[in-house]
């Protein structure tokens, strides 16, 4: 599918007011998106586990403009759990600006834009995953008001799409436990433009796979993804990291079939610590984990390594360690964090999330 299919036919604005209101969960990448081209392009694919617990859930309220705005000015207020909140308007202009061209509909009317997530603000949990797809979703739903013959199958892309220019990782937020963004050639329909649910068989260990969050560093990063992506160009270990993720995801798919939990666990492990790799060894060079991160890394090491238990850590743009196992393995790897793991977190706080479904529609 082409960039143009999803430009929105017409102009009109028959639908005089409404709202919608969707919920989009985080996710958390197993192969890494770290680099990009112009329009949010990844520079290699990437499959993430959608999330469950740790969502986003945006109620989009619009009501037709009394004129039109300026050609390309969207009209909005953005509301953060009850309250108004301006700081939040450049990102979302920035989003509007650059969906235009793809919603010609919305400089028609104003929006109200209210949003809260299930987990606290300042957790060091990124929120722009969940955010930009929830408010891509309700879009879509005005998208398709304006047009009742859009099909899910459009509606689902298109808004993967919308929620791509507004954060990459986004895209992966909208359907499906297992999502691939980026062309990949071995997965059919693969696409730069939007992520897809996972084509293939998944073993059924990965449909209810644990991720338990411990929050090492709840505090803003210093660099942000959108820098880090950045420095990925030209960089000197750059084209050997794009296709070590191509190899990496070509690796997973028989994986995913037979729930090979040790090739997993060397696949998942190397991709977290490359992107820190790749960090380190950026120009100028940073380093998002700190001493915890490292102690909780070891822990999960000895701890697989005394009691056979497939437990392994990835980690995203930051301090946290993200604890993926098996479900089957819940009572025990909790004890592990209670009793070994809590002393590390910021004020002892971790989040249990598993493998879910996508957004929902309230
Ligand atoms: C390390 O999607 O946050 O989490 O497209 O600039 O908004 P932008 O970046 P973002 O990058 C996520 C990077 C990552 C890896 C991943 O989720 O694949």
């Amino acid at each position: 599918m082409s960039n143009d299919s999803f430009v929105a036919s017409s102009k009109n604005a028959s639908v005089e007011k409404g709202e919608f209101t969707w919920e989009a969960p985080s996710n958390i990448a197993l192969v890494k998106y770290w680099g990009k081209l112009e329009n949010q392009i990844p520079a290699n694919p990437s499959v993430s586990f959608t999330l469950s617990n740790c969502k986003t859930t945006t109620t989009l309220k619009f009501v037709k403009a009394s004129e039109y705005s300026l050609f390309n000015q969207v009209k909005f207020d953005v509301y953060f759990e009850g309250q108004q909140k301006d700081s939040f308007k450049p990102k979302i202009a920035d989003f509007f600006e650059r969906i235009y061209k793809y919603c010609p509909y919305l400089d028609s009317y104003e929006f109200e834009i209210h949003s809260e997530n299930s987990f606290p603000h300042s957790s060091g949990i990124a929120s722009s995953a969940s955010g930009m797809s929830a408010l891509a979703l309700g879009i879509m739903s005005l998208e398709k008001e304006l047009n009742p013959e859009m099909d899910d199958d459009y509606f689902y892309k298109k808004s993967s799409f919308l929620a791509r220019l507004g954060s990459g990782s986004a895209c992966r937020s909208v359907q499906g436990n297992l999502v691939v963004w980026g062309q990949h050639a071995e997965i059919e329909r693969s696409s730069n433009e939007y992520g897809i649910a996972y084509p293939y068989q998944i073993h059924p260990v990965f449909t209810d796979f644990q991720d338990t969050i411990l929050l090492v560093d709840k505090g803003q990063k210093q660099v942000s993804s959108t820098v880090g992506h950045n420095l990925m160009k030209g960089h000197p270990f750059a084209e050997a990291r794009f296709s070590q993720a191509h190899d990496n995801l070509k690796n997973l798919i028989p994986v995913f079939e037979n729930g090979d939990l040790d090739k997993f666990i060397e696949i998942v492990e190397r991709e977290a610590l490359t992107l820190h790799g790749m960090m380190m060894s950026s120009s100028p060079y940073f380093m998002l984990m700190k001493p915890n991160t490292l102690a909780i890394i070891n822990k999960i090491w000895e701890k697989r390594a005394v009691s056979k238990i497939p437990v392994c850590f990835t980690l995203d743009a930051g301090a946290n360690v993200h604890m993926l196992y098996p479900s089957q393995n819940k009572t025990e790897i909790l004890e592990f964090i209670k009793n070994e793991l809590v002393g590390y977190c910021e004020n002892g706080h971790y989040i249990c999330d598993e493998v879910g479904e996508g957004s929902k529609l309230l």
